[in-house]
């Protein structure tokens, strides 16, 4: 299967975009209500964390949870994370993504992460040796992102099985409580590896229409 190019500087910037200094930090993909980024933001205090949800209903669920939780490391974000990504992060800024329970995309497969020449974008964002972690209780849909990662992202990762009392995020409880069995690919990116985007610099807001 070849992946066409993401089109970066086709991306319009989200609304109310606000930049971030090139520091290091995490990026949760499709936070949900924020179950997971108050955790880690808990339990790793050195480390920030920016949550991307899209879906307002959402997003104001982990705003709300943000708040009570009294977390300087988490910030929530309220966008696509394409456009988010691709306005805001440098080159080899995140030490780690999370991608948990993403949407399975029954009928649009192109749409699942690995599928997207977005996801080449992606990595060019991530550190060497950083590692992005994808979560599903779709087993199809983890034999198909390890395929995409032999075939076509020729990156090395780990198959890890999550164990019942696990309790990261919504979806995580909602599934393992009907006894689906969740399971977890680590992917991590070698310190010699390059993308189309390595010198990309992010757009900070400005669009580049044509
Ligand atoms: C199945 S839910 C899982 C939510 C959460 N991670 C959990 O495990 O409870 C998938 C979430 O990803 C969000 N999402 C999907 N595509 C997105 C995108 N391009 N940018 C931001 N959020 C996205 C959806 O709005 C939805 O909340």
């Amino acid at each position: 299967m070849h992946l066409r190019q993401f089109q970066a500087q086709r991306m319009q910037a989200p609304r109310d975009f606000q930049a971030i200094e090139n520091q290091p930090v995490c990026v949760e993909i499709g936070a949900g209500k924020g179950k997971h980024a108050v955790l880690f933001g808990q339990q790793q205090p050195q480390s920030k964390l920016y949550a991307i949800e899209r879906t307002r209903e959402k997003f104001e669920a982990m705003q709300k949870q943000h708040q009570l939780s009294n977390l300087n490391n988490l910030f929530p974000i309220h966008a696509d994370a394409l456009p988010w990504i691709t306005h805001a992060l440098y080159p080899a800024q995140v030490e780690q993504f999370f991608i948990l329970y993403p949407n399975p995309e029954p009928h649009n497969p192109a749409q699942r992460w690995l599928n997207m020449p977005f996801f080449e974008f992606i990595l060019s964002r991530l550190q060497f040796e950083g590692q992005i972690t994808l979560a599903s209780n779709i087993p199809e849909y983890i034999e198909e992102a390890e395929q995409q990662l032999k075939e076509i992202w020729k990156l090395p990762y780990e198959k890890q099985v999550i164990a019942s009392d696990s309790a990261r995020t919504h979806f995580e409880v909602k599934y393992l409580e009907r006894g689906e069995l969740c399971q977890q690919l680590i992917i991590r990116k070698p310190a010699d590896y390059t993308t189309r985007f390595d010198d990309f610099m992010p757009l900070l807001g400005q669009s580049h229409a044509g």
